[in-house]
């Protein structure tokens, strides 16, 4: 009896942990913020206010709806394609630098997420 209940306590931790990981594990915010601000997104765009980019909750709404979304926001920031400014030129879009796929991943989750 004693060994079954410490082991359903054991269970219950490791049940416990793995949901907060998860959690974590889907946007980490805070690093989203920072890989953004080291590759100076925030000059063209606000989370909520458009400048010369779209506000990236626009383009979460935009895309939020699409399967194919993170796909196409992670083909966006790794390929330079034409980006189009408000007053009509167009030019290479930033490519985001990062040397790690996952920290990639996670700011366009966090984009997706707005
Ligand atoms: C020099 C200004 C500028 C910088 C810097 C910039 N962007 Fe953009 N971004 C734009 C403009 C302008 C558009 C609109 C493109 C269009 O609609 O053709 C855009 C569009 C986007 C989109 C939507 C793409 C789509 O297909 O609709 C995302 C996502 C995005 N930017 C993310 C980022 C991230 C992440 C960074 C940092 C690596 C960044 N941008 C840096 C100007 C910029």
């Amino acid at each position: 009896m004693k060994y079954l209940q410490s082991s359903q306590k054991t269970l219950l931790v490791i049940a416990l942990s793995t949901f907060c990981f998860s959690v974590n594990a889907e946007v980490d915010v805070d690093a989203a913020k920072a890989l953004a601000k080291e590759n100076h997104c925030f000059t063209c765009h606000g989370v909520d206010k458009d400048k010369d980019g779209p506000a990236w909750n626009k383009i979460a709404a935009k895309f939020k709806a699409d399967p194919k979304g993170e796909e196409k926001l992670l083909k966006h920031l790794s390929s330079g394609e034409k980006a189009k400014f408000p007053d009509g030129h167009e030019e290479a879009h930033a490519i985001l630098k990062s040397d790690d796929p996952k920290a990639t991943k996670n700011l366009v989750d966090w984009i997706l997420s707005l």
